[in-house]
């Protein structure tokens, strides 16, 4: 015991001195020097250790090779007509490896004594979102136990803004990082075009850190997911993880979207007109850790494409699976069964698997409501 508190104060102290460090590494940084030079100054210069819970040392892992523009985009026919956004996702379409700025090593155990990690909640989530992230702590997306299984949390993000702007937002998130012990972030642009490389990153992570989850639920920040009909909607399949299943909002059919104004907007020069195989909407999905491991192998011969959810469905494709469709999930706003219903009806959510889109606030009152042992609900509308 001693020898273990006497360990603690050193690493306080050490810890103290590592933020001293990073100040005056701060500080000495030379001017012009990039983002990603920055950040490898301080991770160099400070040393930065990852402390395992057996007071065992591990050194942060080599950064990846920094990933170069890719100068013969320009050489597509009407490369310099496309909009900004597509021009970028053009030019940085190969990079697949970004440094890690925030770990999450014990999230389902150590390699000695992994976790049964029932379900993963994995929750996209821009560094700005503190509201959202809080919400979800306090409702559905709070690590426990349910019907024995394990629920833990983690939300996966990118970076926001650039040079100081960028440090700021970073030092909060790592704050946040070390209170709740449930974000994961990547030093690459948050942008829209940027989530299917969220999607192969968090993918990467799982194989590395977290094989053995048997389901996860991947999301966005502003759904209401009814964790706990998750755990018993997956019980009752007979799937403990090692199968396929892939469930969500199925979507078939789809076409890229040929709208310049729309915010999915697709050009021909990135896709042509072909539908999307089968997917679900990526307001959120449920899928096994074998699926994850499935789709994770076959990204990596699948060039990246901007619609992270129809990448998934192309994954799936790839490997001959099936998505699933699923009544309780309702992932497109207008997806509602009947005008008189009320998609802020408690009852409604009460027997839902996932509805979108909530502002924090109603997520809040909502979680209560339907948690309420006094809600009185009618006949079922859905059954
Ligand atoms: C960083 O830490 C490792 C292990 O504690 C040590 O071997 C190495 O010399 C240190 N490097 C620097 C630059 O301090
Ligand atoms: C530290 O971790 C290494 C590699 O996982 C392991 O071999 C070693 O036994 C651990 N040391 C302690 C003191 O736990
Ligand atoms: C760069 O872009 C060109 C044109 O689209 C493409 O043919 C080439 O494969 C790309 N290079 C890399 C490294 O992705
Ligand atoms: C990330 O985006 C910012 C603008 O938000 C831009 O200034 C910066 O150059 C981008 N970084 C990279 C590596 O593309
Ligand atoms: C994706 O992130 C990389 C790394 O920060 C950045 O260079 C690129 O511009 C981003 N792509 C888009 C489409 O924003
Ligand atoms: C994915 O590839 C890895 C490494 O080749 C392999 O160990 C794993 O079993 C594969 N996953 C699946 C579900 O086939």
């Amino acid at each position: 015991m001693r020898r273990i508190s006497r360990l603690r104060n050193i690493c306080a102290t050490t810890s103290t001195l590592l933020g001293i460090l990073l100040m005056l590494a701060y500080i000495s940084e030379p001017e012009g020097s990039t983002d990603r030079e920055k950040f490898f100054n301080r991770m160099k210069s400070a040393n930065v250790t990852i402390e395992d819970e057996d007071d065992n040392v591990t050194q942060i892992e080599p950064l990846p090779p920094k990933c170069e523009q890719n100068i013969t985009v320009a050489s597509i026919p009407g490369f310099q007509s496309l909009s900004p956004q597509i021009q970028t996702f053009l030019s940085y379409r190969h990079c697949r490896s970004f440094p890690l700025i925030l770990d999450l090593p014990h999230k389902c155990g150590t390699a000695q004594k992994p976790e049964d990690v029932f379900l993963l909640l994995v929750i996209k989530s821009p560094p700005k979102n503190y509201e959202q992230r809080e919400v979800l702590r306090k409702t559905w997306a709070k690590e426990r136990m349910h019907n024995g299984k394990w629920i833990r949390t983690v939300f996966i993000t990118g970076t926001d803004g650039s040079g100081f702007e960028k440090e700021r937002m970073n030092n909060l998130l790592a704050l946040e990082h070390k209170q709740y012990n449930d974000i994961l972030q990547w030093d690459f642009n948050e942008s829209f075009f940027n989530l299917t490389l969220k999607q192969i990153l968090f993918l990467e992570w799982i194989d590395r850190r977290c094989r053995h989850v048997r389901f996860l639920l991947n999301g966005d920040d502003d759904v209401f997911a009814h964790t706990e009909n998750m755990v018993e909607y997956l019980q009752s399949r007979d799937n403990d993880g090692s199968k396929h299943l892939f469930i969500g909002h199925l979507i078939k059919d789809a076409l890229p979207i040929r709208n310049p104004d729309s915010k999915y907007y697709i050009p021909p020069e990135v896709h042509e007109q072909n539908p999307y195989p089968p997917y679900c909407g990526g307001g959120g999905y449920l899928l096994s850790g074998y699926t994850a491991s499935v789709i994770y192998n076959t990204s990596k011969s699948i060039e990246i494409y901007p619609i992270d959810d129809a990448y998934m469905g192309m994954c799936l494709a790839e490997a001959n699976l099936q998505p699933e469709g699923h009544m309780g999930v309702k992932t497109l706003v207008w997806y509602i069964p009947s005008e008189k219903l009320d998609r802020h009806d408690p009852c409604y959510m009460k027997e839902l698997l996932l509805v979108h889109k909530f502002s924090p606030a109603n997520l809040y009152i909502m979680w209560h409501e339907v948690h309420n042992p006094n809600l009185e609900c009618g006949i079922s509308s859905l059954r």
